[in-house]
């Protein structure tokens, strides 16, 4: 179902895409606005400078969309759309103060301003804090599965910060890597707005399959533009991954592709592991592992927009439909 007008997403900008949600998504930033409203003026510095560098806002849209099919309740679905944003916010914060690295959405991250400790002990704060934006609506059931995606989050992490330099991996330890860090909270998005709009199960479900699957899409885009994007468009380090140890697809299918003699694997095991692994990204760069990596994102967009096509037709069902499209077509 990656038919040519679907491929129009690829042209369209977000703004075009989030229409129909275009005046309740500044409601969210407001309320995300909001947590710099402390008396602790330091943290509140903190915070403000987070919310200063916030990002496209897909995660949140994904959760309004998915309320928009049947009880349009903005009194639970903008605290819960903040709250899933903010564990976004705060896992990045974690995970650039895990990866050392000193530039997020071109600001530099907590982590190289107020140094490791601050930035941890901020990032708990900003996922407590989500917490209790999710627990606004007062729905046990997505008080649960926000507490499940933490997990998920987390154990996602550490199985990529256990399995660092680890050699060989394959597809499927990559794919339940990127379940648990990625997907899950795309799936939380699409599965809380949902249910806090109190559509029927198989509504939940197929809105939660769908959010499963454009995570697991963007997070493959992700790696390969780590392969192959601009640090300046990004505004974030690139190249960096294969460095850090950490195998994404494209490596996957390159190690995959050369069993038994490859340079991430001399890389990995080796005395030169810098300069392997330099030659390497050059090989996979000069590859078909990227663009192979990229017919697999490309797929997951089809069983995403598969999985929804049931679903009435409107102007959410389309927004859904091109914001898959969209994630897979991103530079950025
Ligand atoms: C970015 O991925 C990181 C994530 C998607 C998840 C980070 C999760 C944690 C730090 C665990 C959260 C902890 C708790 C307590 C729930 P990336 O490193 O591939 O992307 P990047 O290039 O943007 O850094
Ligand atoms: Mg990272």
């Amino acid at each position: 179902m990656v038919d040519s007008s679907s491929w129009l997403a690829c042209m369209m900008d977000l703004e075009t895409i989030f229409a129909p949600v275009q005046d309740e998504m500044p409601l969210v930033m407001e309320s995300l606005g909001s947590i710099a409203d402390v008396d602790f003026p330091q943290l509140a510095d903190i915070a403000r400078h987070v919310m200063g560098g916030l990002g496209k806002g897909i995660r949140p849209a994904l959760t309004l969309f998915a309320g928009r099919f049947n009880n349009y309740d903005l009194n639970r679905l903008i605290p819960m759309a903040a709250a899933v944003e903010l564990l976004h916010i705060a896992s990045l914060v974690h995970d650039d103060t895990i990866d050392k690295s000193s530039i997020r959405r071109g600001l530099p991250t907590l982590y190289h301003i107020w140094g490791d400790g601050t930035a941890t002990i901020v990032g708990d704060y900003l996922f407590a804090k989500s917490a209790e934006l999710a627990a606004t609506p007062g729905n046990l059931r997505v008080v649960r599965l926000f507490a499940q995606t933490l997990m998920a989050l987390a154990r996602g992490e550490l199985e990529e910060n256990l399995s660092v330099f680890s050699y060989p991996q394959n597809k499927e330890d990559y794919f339940k890597r990127i379940t648990g860090k990625t997907a899950a909270l795309f799936s939380l998005a699409c599965e809380s707005g949902a249910i806090l709009s109190d559509s029927p199960e198989e509504t939940i479900q197929r809105l939660k399959i769908y959010g499963t699957n454009v995570g697991l899409a963007f997070q493959v885009v992700d790696d390969l533009l780590d392969f192959t994007g601009d640090e300046a468009v990004m505004g974030k380090p690139v190249g960096n991954d294969l460095l850090q140890g950490v195998l994404t697809l494209p490596a996957i299918l390159y190690i995959e592709h050369h069993p038994n003699d490859n340079l991430v694997k001399t890389g990995f095991n080796g005395e030169d592991r810098r300069a392997d692994l330099f030659q390497a990204i050059e090989e996979i760069r000069a590859s078909s592992f990227v663009e192979d990596a990229f017919a697999v994102a490309l797929d997951l967009v089809k069983q995403a927009q598969q999985a929804i096509e049931p679903l009435p037709e409107n102007e959410t069902k389309r927004a859904l439909i091109d914001l898959a499209s969209y994630v897979v077509a991103r530079q950025k």
